[in-house]
Formats: C-alpha cells, sequence, structure tokens
C-alpha cells in the first residue's frame, strides 16, 4: 500500500488522548490508545506525504519516518497545531480531546477530607472548530466519537466544525474505536454519507480516509 498519491503533501495528525491536571498526582483523560491517529500517520508517510503528528497520551509506539511532538494538555495541543496549521495541506484529527479542563490545578496533592467534593470544570478551545473557521484552502478532517444517534450527531458535527469530511465512530462498542486494532466508521462530507466502511483494521480504514481525501483536494495546475 505505498504510493506517492501525497507526495509533495504536509499532513497534519493528531492522536492519542489529551491529560487535564487536577493536582501533581491526578489527572482526567480518556481511553484513547493512539492506534486510529498514529494509522493515518503511517498510511499519510507511505503515500509519500510530509507527517507531522501530534500525540497526546498513546498505549502504542508511533510509526517511524514522521515528525512526533508530544503535548499533554488541550491547551498544549491547540498550540502545537495552531502553529503549524498555515503550512499544512491536509489536517486529520483523530485524538480525543477532552472539552473541559480543571479550573483551578492544585499546586499540592489535595487531602480528603470532606464526604463530598467538586472540582469546577471549564471549556477547553475546541481545536477542531477553531481550524474549520481560520482554513484557508487546507483539506480538514475531524473525527467524532458518539455513543448513540452516530449519523445526526456525526453531520452536525461535520457543518458546525465546517469539516471537509468527518468520520463518524461508534464509542459504545468493544470490538472496535478505542484501543482495538480495529474500528467501523462512516464517512461523511458537507453533501452526506460518503461511505460507510464495516469492520476492518485501523490500517485499512487510515488508507481509505487518505484515499477519499485525495479524491477531494483540488487539482494542482502548473503554471
Ligand atoms: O486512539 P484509539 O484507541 O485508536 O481510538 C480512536 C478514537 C476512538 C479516539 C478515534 O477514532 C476518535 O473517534 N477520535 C475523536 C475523539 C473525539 O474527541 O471525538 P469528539 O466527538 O469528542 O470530537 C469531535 C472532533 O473534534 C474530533 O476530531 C476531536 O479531535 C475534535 N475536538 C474535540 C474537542 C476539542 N476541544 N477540540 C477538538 O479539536
Amino acid at each position: 500500500l505505498t504510493s506517492s498519491k501525497l507526495q509533495g503533501k504536509s499532513v497534519m495528525i493528531t492522536a492519542g488522548g489529551t491529560i487535564e491536571r487536577i493536582d501533581p498526582v491526578r489527572y482526567i483523560t480518556n481511553d484513547s490508545s493512539g492506534k486510529m491517529g498514529f494509522a493515518i500517520a503511517e498510511a499519510a508517510r507511505d503515500y509519500g506525504a510530509k507527517v507531522t503528528l501530534i500525540a497526546g497520551q498513546t498505549q502504542v509506539e508511533p510509526p517511524e519516518g514522521v515528525e512526533v511532538i508530544r503535548v499533554e494538555s488541550t491547551q498544549d495541543m491547540y498550540d502545537a497545531v495552531m502553529s503549524r496549521f498555515d503550512n499544512m495541506d491536509i489536517i486529520v484529527k483523530a485524538a480525543a480531546v477532552s472539552d473541559y479542563r480543571p479550573a483551578v490545578r492544585a499546586d499540592q496533592k489535595i487531602k480528603k477530607t470532606t464526604d463530598r467534593m467538586t472540582i469546577e470544570l471549564v471549556k477547553n478551545p475546541d481545536i477542531l472548530q477553531e481550524l474549520g473557521a481560520r482554513k484557508n484552502g487546507q483539506f480538514l478532517i475531524g473525527f467524532a466519537a458518539e455513543t448513540h444517534d452516530v449519523a445526526a450527531f456525526a453531520q452536525d458535527k461535520l457543518r458546525r466544525k465546517q469539516c471537509d469530511l468527518l468520520v463518524a465512530n461508534d464509542v459504545s462498542r468493544d470490538d472496535a474505536g478505542f484501543g482495538s486494532n480495529n474500528n467501523e466508521v462512516q464517512i461523511y462530507d458537507a453533501d452526506g454519507l460518503v461511505e460507510s466502511i464495516p469492520l476492518s483494521t485501523k490500517h485499512s480504514i487510515a488508507h481509505r480516509i487518505l484515499d477519499i481525501a485525495y479524491e477531494r483536494l483540488p487539482l494542482e495546475v502548473d503554471e
């Protein structure tokens, strides 16, 4: 599955889960292993692209032959993505991003004192939404992790976040989504469903996502 389809293109992919610190020893995160984003990075590399991988917490190692930038929080990921956005042709947001972070990060370990405690959360920036609002010719691919009404939520995300493609997966399943080597996805564009991919390896889904993006890239005109 090697080709020169994306030769000369710069592709940025986010993968893994973000970490939001509560105190020096505790944090909020999610089950993203990084496998989906890493598979896309590998596929983009094998299609000849220059790949930048912005990775949060992951359970597997990133592929060889791509630039890897490690980040922790959603804000870190936002900064890393935004500072590189202008130079990219394709951006794929496969990371599982925390929508909220603790309003205060305690400097010292929080002690067990009361029977109940509340951690106040504040909203994080939405990286994908910001990219959609700012894009200037870049091809933007978002993901939607849903547990119900997948099609409706996915199409709503595509419109609100101004994505060129949106890859929806049902993360309530054990055999797909978070952590698994496999996934089952539906790919949407602004006109509706483009393709529904049955349970397959993340590796093959990654290639299909990039194939569909490739067909939709603006034609290069020699001057
Ligand atoms: O890493 P794996 O174990 O292989 O699992 C893969 C996966 C299930 C994590 C992946 O396939 C996936 O669905 N990634 C998106 C997870 C997610 O954050 O979904 P969401 O529906 O909450 O967000 C929608 C989109 O907005 C995503 O592209 C997300 O990266 C982006 N987002 C969300 C919140 C935020 N503050 N900023 C964002 O950019």
